[in-house]
C-alpha cells in the first residue's frame, strides 16, 4: 500500500533540527504542506530559511502541557522527531533530567495525537534502546530485555517509553504508527553543543581547530555505523508513504568504521596530518555498534545511502568553516 504525501498536511516536530530539516526538504519536494513544530532550543530557523514562506512554523515548547494540541491541529500526518538529544558527553549524572524532559514531550504529544487522530504518525526512537551486551550487529530486538545503552541510560529509557506508549495509543485509537530507531546520524545542519556534542561534529572540530595530537576517547578501534541525515530523512518519509507498520525499523547500515578511520577521513578531507592518540582512560562505549539492515531493506527495498561518508565529511568541513571560522 502507498499513500502519496503530495497535498497532505504533514507536521514535523523538531523540524528545525538536523534530521527534521532534511525531512522538511523532502516533504516539500513532494508538494506536501509542511508545518514545523519546534521550540528552536536546538533547531535553527536557518535550516528552514531556504524555503521562505513555504513552511509554516509553530514555535512551542512541547514540554509545556497543553501546547501540543494547538500546535498539531489540522495535521493529517505527524513525524514526531522533537526530543532533548545530545552526545554521550552530556549524559553522565543527568540521566534523570534527560528522562524527565523527554517524558514530558512524549506525554504531551501522544496525548494530543490521541485526541486529534491524524491518519499516520512516525515516532523517532533511537538505537540507544538496545542493550550494550547484545550482538555487535543489532536487529530490531525486543525492548524490555536488560537496560538500554548505559552511556545514554535516561535517554534510552525515554525512547523505550516513547515506543511503548506510542504503540498502545496507536492501537487503541486506530492511528497508523511507524517507529524508527536511527543509529549514528550526522550532517552539516548540526547545532554545536560544546562538550555535549555528538561524535562527528566533536572530532571534526578537534581536527580542524588544529589540535595536534588529536586525542580519541577509548582505544579508537571502536566501530560505528554513520548515515547522513538526508538519507535518514528519506527513509522516514518512505516508511510513511508505504504505511509501514510491521514493527520498529532500525535506520543505519551494517558497514562500520573505527573512530581512528573516521578521524583519518576527516584529516584527509581537511588536508591535515596530526598525530592521533588514543586515551584509554576515557570511556568508549560498546566496542561495535552496527545495524542488521534486513528489516530496513524489506521496508525500503534497494535502499543505498546517497551521501558517502567521504562526501558527508566534506560537508562537515564546510559546516566547521561556517560555524567557527
Ligand atoms: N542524530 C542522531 O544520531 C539520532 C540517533 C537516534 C535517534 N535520533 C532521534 O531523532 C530525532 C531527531 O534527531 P536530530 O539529530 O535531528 O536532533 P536535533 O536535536 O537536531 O533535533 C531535535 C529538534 O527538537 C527540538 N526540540 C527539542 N525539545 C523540544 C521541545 N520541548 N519542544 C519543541 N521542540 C523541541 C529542537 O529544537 C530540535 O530542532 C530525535 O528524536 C532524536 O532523539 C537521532
Amino acid at each position: 500500500m502507498t499513500q502519496p504525501l503530495s497535498g497532505r498536511t504533514c507536521a514535523v516536530t523538531g523540524g528545525g533540527g538536523l534530521i527534521g530539516s532534511f525531512l522538511v526538504d523532502d516533504l516539500l519536494a513532494l508538494e506536501a504542506r509542511v508545518v514545523v513544530v519546534d521550540d528552536f532550543s536546538k533547531g535553527r530557523r536557518e535550516n528552514l530559511a531556504h524555503h521562505g514562506k513555504a513552511v509554516e512554523t509553530r514555535e512551542v515548547d512541547l514540554e509545556i502541557a497543553g501546547t501540543a494540541a494547538d500546535a498539531l491541529e489540522g495535521c493529517d500526518v505527524v513525524f514526531h522527531l522533537a526530543s532533548r538529544a545530545f552526545g554521550v558527553g552530556h549524559g553522565a549524572g543527568r540521566h534523570w533530567e534527560i528522562l524527565q524532559h523527554n517524558e514530558a514531550i512524549t506525554n504531551n504529544v501522544l496525548d494530543a495525537l490521541a485526541r486529534l487522530r491524524p491518519s499516520h504518525v512516525l515516532v523517532a526512537s533511537s538505537s540507544c534502546v538496545h542493550r550494550d551486551d547484545g550482538p555487535d550487529t543489532v536487529g530490531e530486538l525486543p525492548l524490555f530485555d536488560g537496560e538500554p545503552e548505559i552511556a545514554n541510560w535516561g535517554y534510552g529509557w525515554a525512547k523505550r517509553f516513547l515506543e511503548q506508549k506510542a504503540a498502545i495509543m496507536a492501537r487503541e485509537t486506530g492511528i497508523a504508527c511507524t517507529i524508527v530507531r536511527p543509529f549514528n546520524i550526522y550532517g552539516e545542519r548540526y547545532a554545536w553543543q560544546g562538550t555535549s556534542s555528538q561524535a562527528i561534529p566533536m572530532l571534526v572540530k578537534k581536527a580542524m581547530d588544529g589540535e595536534d595530537p588529536v586525542v580519541m576517547w577509548g582505544s579508537g578501534e571502536q566501530r560505528r555505523t554513520y548515515l547522513h541525515a538526508a538519507d535518514c530523512a528519506a527513509i522516514m518519509r518512505r516508511l510513511v508513504e508505504t504505511a509501514w507498520h510491521d514493527g520498529p525499523v532500525n535506520i543505519g547500515m551494517a558497514e562500520t568504521v573505527t573512530v581512528r578511520e573516521l578521524v583519518e577521513t576527516i584529516c584527509r578531507v581537511a588536508g591535515l596530518s596530526p598525530e592521533l592518540i588514543a586515551d584509554t582512560s576515557k570511556p568508549e562505549g560498546r566496542f561495535v555498534k552496527s545495524n542488521d539492515p534486513a528489516r530496513l531493506l524489506q521496508a525500503v527495498p534497494g535502499f543505498v545511502p546517497t551521501v558517502s561518508l567521504e562526501e558527508g565529511i566534506g560537508r562537515m568541513a564546510e559546516w566547521y568553516r561556517r560555524e567557527f571560522a
